[in-house]
């Protein structure tokens, strides 16, 4: 059965139904072990050779049994979500105050937990008193503080590292200008280190941060510094990426690739905040997505030697930072309000229960893709999702070009739609969708999608748009300007640029051409005064986008036809 559509570039469309892909490959099935339903998460990922932590509140630890029998059971190793923060152990200078601190401890020493301190110096949860010291004061004080908190667990066989610093870097990879530096200058960092050092000589000394999961502006400066300061023999012994993810904005697929370039540095990695939220209500779908990030981020962990574990940042959805932090979302962690356990629960089970030795088991076998949004350079796809129960957990899955005897892998998705870019203006393309496992097990391939994408230089001749960031800030940007280049030989009589917003991104305004959305693919036409281009010359227009405070991604796939 075939069905031609044409969507609104004029691009074909026709989804191939029958079932000669499947045909491609042989089923390969084998029993596989099934993990072991009952046993808690620690013992699995004890077994591994890495901890699986979680982040707990001083209160519902002291009122709630659930709460302590799943952080007791479930964990081997606790962070405290605030009660070892300055403004909570030293509220007024010299007085310090650890009851929530040794509340922690205790606990993880009664059930045989190691903690992670979090955490020492920090620009966020720190008193107006040190804020505002003179800058020989405010050594001084950081001095002593580290000296006294980690120096009170320092003979604590429980206490195995500390987040020295936390959250030095902005989005676009400077050091963040807050009362450390504009008081101290970017010295504070390597002095923190030294202080924690000696304050606690065996503890593993962390630098922390959000939004370096994946590799970027922001991880590239981290990298960069951890790197130097090691050369520089600072105790630098570990990196800690947050991972406040949200189902939303994507996965970082380069996770595992961006903690193995922390790790041949020599350092130690870690997960030390997971936590995976949504816009809310909460369904089945964004349940299902949600547990495709855990499981893919326990499978990175996995995957790194040096990666010594993962903390999610908190036990329940009952008791979540995320819907104070950030309004409309929530449901991030892996038990609910009730605490039952969600699939995100059984996505981190499996992956560290799992390995990745003993499933052979395939996920099953994709939808077939609808295609939607071509334009001379990109395509959107969206497939029925597939199920994985061979044990390692769905991972996530490869697009292919269908090319005779070997197919192109065009790109890869954590969820089931993607969006191709780089594409060939005017071609057909035949492509088809393999789920992936944790075990890199590859279903047999989906039915075939066929579409044509549309011309990339029409009748006046060809054309190129590069789109600049004139400013960022941290919930927007403004592209200006696109430059719209004719490259051809005759008279552009009109010209039409296309490119990709990221999820979640949205126009808020734009000047010299005529914006119009489909999903997150935006058309920009030449308006009346800057259409006609004649051969070599070029024009320009330009456009506002909000997006979620703390991502730093931009558009992309910038292509130009005519007209
Ligand atoms: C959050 C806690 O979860 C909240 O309870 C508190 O009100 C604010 O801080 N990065 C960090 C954590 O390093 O300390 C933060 O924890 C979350 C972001």
């Amino acid at each position: 059965m075939l069905s031609t559509t044409l969507n609104r570039s004029g691009a074909r469309i026709r989804t191939l139904t029958a079932a000669a892909a499947l045909a491609l490959l042989t089923v390969f099935l084998a029993p596989a072990a099934p993990a072991d339903a009952s046993a808690p998460l620690r013992q699995h990922a004890a077994a591994r050779g890495k901890f699986i932590g979680a982040a707990l509140a001083t209160g519902p630890l002291s009122n709630e049994t659930q709460y302590r029998t799943l952080a007791a059971g479930e964990f081997n190793q606790i962070t405290a979500e605030n009660a070892m923060k300055w403004d909570a152990t030293e509220p007024s200078q010299g007085q310090f105050n650890f009851s929530g601190a040794d509340a922690i401890m205790n606990f993880a020493q009664q059930n045989d937990q190691q903690v992670h301190g979090h955490t020492l110096v920090w620009h966020s949860q720190t008193p107006t008193w040190v804020q505002n010291l003179p800058a020989t004061a405010m050594r001084e004080a950081m001095r002593n503080h580290i000296d006294t908190v980690a120096g009170r667990y320092a003979d604590n066989p429980a206490l195995v590292s500390w987040d020295v610093v936390n959250e030095v870097f902005e989005e676009n990879g400077s050091l963040r200008t807050s009362f450390w530096y504009n008081t101290l200058g970017q010295s504070y960092i390597a002095d923190a280190f030294r202080y924690a050092r000696a304050a606690d000589p065996d503890a593993r000394l962390c630098i922390n941060d959000y939004n370096v999961e994946g590799i970027n502006a922001k991880s590239t400066a981290m990298y960069n510094l951890v790197r130097s300061l090691r050369q520089q023999n600072v105790p630098v012994d570990c990196v800690g990426f947050q991972s406040h993810l949200a189902i939303q904005y994507g996965f970082p697929n380069d996770l595992q690739q961006n903690l193995q370039r922390f790790a041949d540095l020599g350092v130690q990695v870690r997960i030390t905040e997971l936590d995976v939220r949504m816009q809310m209500p909460r369904d089945a779908s964004k349940d299902a997505t949600q547990a495709t990030y855990y499981r893919n981020v326990v499978n990175a962990c996995l995957a790194v030697t040096a990666c010594a574990g993962v903390t999610i940042w908190g036990i329940t959805d009952r008791h979540s930072w995320v819907p104070d932090t950030f309004p409309g979302e929530g449901a991030a962690l892996i038990y609910n309000e009730n605490y039952q356990t969600k699939p995100a629960y059984t996505a981190v089970h499996d992956a560290l229960a799992g390995g990745t030795g003993n499933d052979t088991t395939p996920p099953t076998t994709p939808g077939t893709p609808a295609a939607s949004g071509v334009t001379s350079s990109s395509a959107s796809l969206s497939w029925a999702a597939s199920t994985d129960s061979g044990g390692s957990g769905l991972a996530g899955y490869n697009v292919y070009r269908e090319q005779g005897a070997t197919d192109t892998l065009l790109g890869q998705s954590a969820t089931n739609s993607t969006t191709l870019t780089g594409l060939t203006a005017d071609t057909e393309y035949q492509v088809y969708v393999r789920a992936r496992d944790g075990a890199g097990n590859l279903s047999t391939p989906s039915a075939t999608v066929t579409f044509e994408t549309s011309a990339g230089g029409g009748p006046g001749g060809p054309c190129t748009a590069t789109g600049t960031i004139q400013t960022q800030w941290n919930n927007g940007y403004v592209v200006q300007p696109v430059t719209v280049t004719n490259t051809g030989s005759a008279t552009l009589n009109g010209w039409t640029v296309t490119f990709t917003l990221p999820a979640g991104h949205t126009l808020a305004g734009s000047w010299n051409a005529t914006l119009t959305t489909s999903g997150q693919t935006v058309t920009a036409k030449s308006v009346s005064y800057n259409g006609t281009l004649a051969p070599n010359a070029a024009t320009s227009f330009g456009f506002q986008v909000n997006r979620p405070s703390g991502n730093t991604q931009t558009p992309s796939g910038y292509t130009c036809a005519s007209p």
